[in-house]
């Protein structure tokens, strides 16, 4: 006999998020009709469609949510976050500007979601579409420690292909039994932060030392050892585990001498 869960209606809310042309119809289209179609067919504000499953002993109804990327659908998305549970967060790997605005979709989620508590409550997983191809601009790395930092869990996928698709759905469906069952999340425990991620990359990624440090160029000695141990605290390497900590510390480590000889000189 199948279980009932905690809503006896056994319905499951699950939408997908991502810029224009990511690929998020395809995917599904994958899941629930095992094809693909390679005319680009833009969604019109949101496709919907039911599913029914069986996850564990449950008989779902899996209602799927398939949202339009284009900003002019802003008004039609933001009556529809509501009572979700489950997110497909979409990027094609080959666009980088589809990568930088997973953060856009999350805030636009988060300002409408309704009650606002369901985001804490959301699982999430990051899909790194069209890995098929041979033009890809973002890599897996960099992609999986975005998600992984959030605490989403991330695949990567192609809707052409097939690859990836059917791990995806089956891993955001379980979480969200998972989160019914046990009332809340599991976060998987990476060991670092996103507070030490952002660090290590603003570190990395800009040549300025006083901009390194997050100082101005006006600032005074004491601020620049205030920063310093601030910093050498979050990434010292014996302590954080954080991808390119060793690296990070050194660059740190120079800034901080190079703007002291500065005073000095
Ligand atoms: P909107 O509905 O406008 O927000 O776009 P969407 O994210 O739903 O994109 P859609 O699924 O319609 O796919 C856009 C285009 O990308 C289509 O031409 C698809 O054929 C193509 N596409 C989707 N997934 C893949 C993939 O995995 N590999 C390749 N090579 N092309 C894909
Ligand atoms: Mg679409």
């Amino acid at each position: 006999m199948s279980k009932s869960l905690r809503d006896s209606s056994n319905r499951i809310k699950i939408i997908s998020l991502g810029n224009i042309s990511v690929g998020k119809s395809c995917l599904i289209k994958r899941y629930c009709e095992k094809r693909f179609v390679s005319k680009y067919m833009a969604t019109i504000g949101i496709d919907y469609g039911v599913t029914r499953l069986k996850i564990r002993d449950y008989d779902i109804r899996m209602n799927i949510f398939d949202f339009s990327g284009h900003p002019l659908f802003y008004e039609v998305r933001n009556e529809f976050y509501n009572d979700t549970q489950g997110v497909m967060l979409v990027f094609d790997v080959n666009n980088r500007k589809t990568f930088d605005s997973l953060d856009y979709w999350l805030n636009e989620m988060k300002k409408d979601i309704r009650p606002i508590q369901l985001f804490d409550q959301l699982c999430i997983v990051v899909v790194a579409n069209k890995i098929d191809t041979n033009k890809r601009v973002v890599d897996e790395s960099e992609a999986r420690l975005w998600a992984n930092v959030r605490g989403y869990q991330y695949f990567e996928t192609s809707a052409q292909t097939g690859v990836g698709v059917q791990e995806m759905f089956d891993c955001l469906f379980s979480s969200i039994i998972d989160v019914i069952e046990n009332g809340e999340l599991k976060v998987p425990n990476i060991g670092f932060t996103i507070e030490q991620v952002e660090a290590i990359n603003r570190l990395k990624n800009t040549k300025d030392n006083y901009e390194r440090l997050g100082l101005k160029h006006n600032c005074t000695k004491d601020e620049i050892n205030n920063a310093y141990r601030k910093l050498a605290k979050l990434l010292h390497p014996d302590k954080s585990v954080a991808p390119g900590s060793e690296e990070a510390f050194k660059l740190l480590l120079n800034a901080k001498t190079d703007l002291l000889n500065k005073f000095d000189k």
